[in-house]
């Protein structure tokens, strides 16, 4: 199975979006993942439309956005507009998920179901067959730089064998406390898309950590 690298901007230097931004994508970085935080479901508060529009002009990247926001419904037709490639919204936010997805298809994207560390794997079995990608959370969604939870990792494995089981083509993607050796773990239990953003911002060499990423565990 290949795998791929999405860098969460959140730990980027903001103030150099335009260079973080091309230093990802010379570093071989296949995705860029953008965290949407509404002080609502999540504490925390980020970034939205005017910015994820501004990065889409200056790159070709696929621009992987994670909503962590209540409603998200009322938004995806926008940030689709504005140039996410992937949206990504919580099963545990006030939307519907059915309709969610439809309408994430509908304005143009791939859709994916995002999980947090306590939401049980079977929950979303039922909706794998409409979906592009699976987001399992490795660490509360809220803040980067958190350990990586083994216990939300585990939840990979059966999500993997339904996929596979049910013969679809669906990503899997970890998200939180993502290193060399976290990574190794999440792609035994089967993710495929390994989120990063601190690991990769703080490495010394920033190709030579998106390639070990990568790498296949051979198994
Ligand atoms: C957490 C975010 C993550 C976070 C990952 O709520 O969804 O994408 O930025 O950052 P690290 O890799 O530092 O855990
Ligand atoms: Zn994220």
């Amino acid at each position: 199975m290949k795998n791929y690298v999405s860098a969460s901007i959140l730990s980027a230097d903001m103030l150099n979006l335009e260079k973080e931004v091309c230093r990802l994508k010379n570093s071989g970085i296949d995705m860029l993942h953008f965290d949407v935080m509404d002080g609502i479901f999540v504490n925390n508060i980020t970034y939205g439309l005017p910015v994820l529009s501004a990065i889409r002009k200056i790159t070709d990247m696929t621009l992987d956005v994670h909503l962590m926001i209540t409603d998200p419904i009322r938004y995806v037709e926008r940030f689709a507009e504005n140039g996410a490639d992937i949206i990504s919204f919580h099963l545990e936010s006030q939307s519907n998920t059915t309709e969610t997805i439809r309408e994430i298809k509908s304005a143009g994207a791939k859709a994916a179901l995002a999980i947090k560390p306590a939401t049980p794997a079977e929950v979303v079995y039922d909706y794998l067959p409409y979906l592009d990608m699976l987001l399992v959370m490795t660490v509360e969604p809220g803040f980067g730089g958190q350990s990586f939870m083994p216990d939300a990792c585990a939840k990979v494995k059966p999500i993997r064998e339904r996929i596979l089981s049910l013969g679809i083509d669906c990503d899997v993607q970890v998200d939180g406390g993502i290193d060399s050796i976290t990574a190794e773990t999440a792609k035994k239990a089967g993710a495929n898309v390994l989120v990063s953003g601190s690991y990769l911002f703080r490495a010394e060499d920033m190709s030579a950590a998106a390639s070990e990423l990568k790498e296949e565990t051979g198994c």
